[in-house]
């Protein structure tokens, strides 16, 4: 069916299609006698495919990337699609409009997207009194930014702000450190900065005495030295790591896109993000959870994902080139490559590939 919508789709503004689809998405959490509908379209259900995380059960190891539902308007209707976990967000403390439209391109050739949306969102209060009017079955996550008008030297309250504020409502926290629309945000993959941010995690979580998980999302542009640097830090402060969120490099593209300024997402990202992933494996010697994220868009590249050291892996931008029917066939086939090939559970192939 994605075939026939697809083409009418691509014909508006990319962030107008989006805005269409979490129309849509609304409108089936408002009549919920379509929800069972859509569970029937895109869940799919099979042991092989389940992972105990942190104390979180996850049903399957696909999960959805962030700033697909930036303000937590549409996570009822997206828990009926099919993934294993819904990381919802970017959220910031106050309500900010983002960057000026237009702030979102197809690069078709490429398979690939260019946002810079710059932290688009209806601020934490809203997000979470969104959040509460449904209950879940599905891990939902938050992921964190930092207001644009927030002092540089504040920037790392807004984290804590945003967490206090979910703390009770949500599976797991990521702190995104990674967006490139944000002035400075990267400057926490610095040494100094960044270890000022992990002590300022690390207060909270010991006077909150939190229980939630926080994970860290780090750049696709970061260099494996500079990854390294981080991992002693991130492993004593966090409880796993997103690798890895969008480029700003533009290297072998064919769309006249490539010029716009922002975030690359989609199928260029694949072979860095899995560098990032199996190097990170390696360093932590396979015990500390890694996510892996960029440029997914079939079976093979999940798995390949998962030999590489990710446990879990989240899609945004092939959801846009295939549909939402990706889901359900990307865990219906990773259920039976996991049968016929012995497996008796997806943990089994984590890290399989890592030398
Ligand atoms: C339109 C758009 C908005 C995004 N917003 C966020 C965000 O708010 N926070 C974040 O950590 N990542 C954000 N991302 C990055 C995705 O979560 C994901 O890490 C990245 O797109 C790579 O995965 P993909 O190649 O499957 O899209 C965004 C991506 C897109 C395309």
């Amino acid at each position: 069916m994605y075939k026939l919508i697809k083409p009418i789709l691509f014909q508006l503004d990319p962030e107008k299609a989006h805005g269409m689809t979490i129309d849509a998405l609304k409108l089936t959490q408002k009549y919920p006698i379509f929800l069972p509908v859509i569970r029937q379209m895109f869940h799919y259900e099979n042991p092989v495919l389940q992972q105990q995380i942190h104390g979180i059960s996850f049903d399957n190891p696909i999960g959805l990337a962030a700033g697909f539902d930036k303000s937590c308007e549409v996570p009822k209707a997206l828990e009926k699609a099919g993934f294993g976990a819904l990381e919802l967000g970017g959220i910031t403390p106050k309500p900010q409009p983002g960057n000026p439209k237009p702030r979102m391109y197809r690069l078709i050739e490429d398979y690939a997207l260019i946002n810079r949306m710059g932290f688009n969102n209806l601020g934490m209060n809203k997000a979470l009194s969104n959040l509460r009017k449904y209950s879940y079955q599905t891990p939902i996550g938050l992921n964190v930014g930092v207001n644009k008008a927030t002092p540089y030297e504040a920037r790392y309250e807004d984290y804590i702000k945003v967490i206090s504020t979910f703390k009770n409502d949500v599976s797991f926290f990521t702190v995104n450190i990674s967006s490139p629309n944000t002035e400075n945000l990267q400057s926490f993959h610095d040494k100094d900065e960044f270890s000022q941010l992990c002590k300022a995690i690390q207060n909270f979580k010991d006077k909150e005495s939190l229980n939630v998980p926080i994970f860290i999302k780090l750049t696709s542009d970061l260099s494996l030295e500079g990854l390294g640097h981080m991992l002693e830090p991130i492993t004593q402060t966090f409880d796993g790591i997103i690798l890895a969120n969008t480029t700003q490099k533009r290297e072998d593209l064919q769309s006249d896109n490539r010029v716009e300024t922002g975030g690359l997402s989609g199928k260029p990202l694949f072979e860095r993000n899995l560098e990032l992933i199996s190097y990170a494996y390696k360093q932590t010697k396979g015990q500390f959870l890694i996510i892996g994220t960029g440029g997914i868009f079939d079976t093979s590249d999940v798995i390949t994902m998962l030999r590489h050291g990710a446990s879990l892996v989240q899609i945004y931008s092939s959801l846009v080139f295939e549909g939402p029917g990706l889901t359900k066939k990307l865990n219906k086939q990773l259920a039976s490559y996991l049968k016929s090939n012995g497996y008796n559970s997806v943990k089994d192939i984590i890290g399989l590939d890592v030398k």
